[in-house]
């Protein structure tokens, strides 16, 4: 038996700051910001919790389902409101869901990770999921920091994924870490996000496209049949290196980076959301995510679009 996305939300923090802001108050520019990086703007405030809750609100009501239809409850975060309980807890029990609920931490891979694991858990006891990708990177990042502060935004993106229907919702997938590389990027507790940019860079460049390779061999895939393809939204020059040397084009991608900044567990669903929000999926397509992040982690999986998969 197969499963579906029948639903789908995201939430922004009201708070924007542009890049005229830290232009005003740090040695960076808007040109600099924009040509490195293909970012404006990012919203910035809220928890993790709220931001989750917000996203995961959308998601019920886009599925046109209660908090008590859900069975299981996935939050991919790197930034949880406490060291315990975990997050989703009270996410959880805002939106008075039913089963059970835990925390994912695969940084910037964690969204793909957790509808992987959702997808897995889908069965007779756990019929219903809400799959949450909620970060808020602002509150470790140093905002004296150039290098790191115009990069990185809040935000969550959500999804509801139910079992029911033939076909298969993932395809394909492939989700990696390798520790080796903590050094190149990590937070300590209580301390801000300490980042090689560049060599960071390289290594996402090069494990995106491995992953990339791996998953639409194991589908029996080419380039062209994905309808769409929703990358981690870290960096515009990244994505374009990815995107040609697989050969999507650009206007099949989703892209919201410019707005968003880097939302980290949030930025695949976020682009997502807001891809389906525009009419830009169809039922049948497929969907090819990716992402990578602090481990180094990364995930790839191409997925089946399409309410009518979960027999509704
Ligand atoms: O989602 C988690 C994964 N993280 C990422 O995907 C981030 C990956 N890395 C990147 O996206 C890029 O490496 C950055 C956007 C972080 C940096 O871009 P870059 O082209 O790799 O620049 P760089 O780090 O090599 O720095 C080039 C110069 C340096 O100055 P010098 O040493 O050449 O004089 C930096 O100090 O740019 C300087 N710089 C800045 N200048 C103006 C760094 N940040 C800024 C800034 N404004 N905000």
């Amino acid at each position: 038996m197969g499963s579906a996305i029948t639903g789908w939300g995201d939430a922004l923090p009201e708070r924007v700051v542009t890049n005229a802001e830290f232009e005003a108050r740090l040695d960076t520019s808007d040109e600099w910001i924009v040509s490195r990086t293909g970012i404006r703007e990012r919203h910035v405030g809220g928890t993790t919790g709220e931001l989750a809750v917000k996203a995961g609100w959308a998601a019920l009501k886009s599925a046109g389902v209660d908090g008590t239809d859900i069975d299981l409850l996935v939050l991919a975060t790197t930034t949880p409101d406490r060291a315990a309980p975990a997050t989703s807890a009270a996410v959880h029990d805002t939106l008075g869901c039913s089963g059970t609920a835990f925390d994912l931490n695969a940084a910037c891979a964690g969204f793909v990770y957790a509808l992987v694991v959702a997808d897995h858990l889908l069965d007779k006891t756990h019929r219903r999921a809400l799959v949450i990708g909620a970060d808020t990177l602002s509150r470790i990042t140093d905002q004296e920091d150039r290098s790191t502060a115009v990069l990185f935004g809040d935000g969550a993106g959500a999804v509801v994924l139910e079992r029911g229907g033939a076909d298969d919702f993932v395809l394909s997938y492939d989700l990696g870490v390798d520790g080796s590389a903590t050094p190149l990027l990590y937070a300590d507790h209580g301390g801000y996000i300490k980042m090689a940019g560049r060599e960071v860079y390289r290594r996402a460049v090069r494990a995106e496209i491995l992953s990339i390779e791996r998953v639409l061999g194991d589908a029996g895939l080419g380039a062209d049949d994905i309808a769409l393809f929703v990358p981690h939204q870290a960096n515009a020059r990244i994505i374009e290196a990815v995107n040609e040397r697989i050969g999507i084009p650009m206007d099949k991608t989703a892209i919201v980076l410019d707005r968003t900044g880097n939302t980290s567990s949030a930025s695949i669903p976020l682009a997502l959301a807001h891809a389906a929000d525009a009419g830009r999926l169809s039922e049948g397509d497929l969907v090819l995510l990716s992402g990578f992040g602090a481990g180094m982690t990364w995930a790839s999986a191409v997925i089946r679009w399409g309410r009518r998969g979960a027999g509704r």
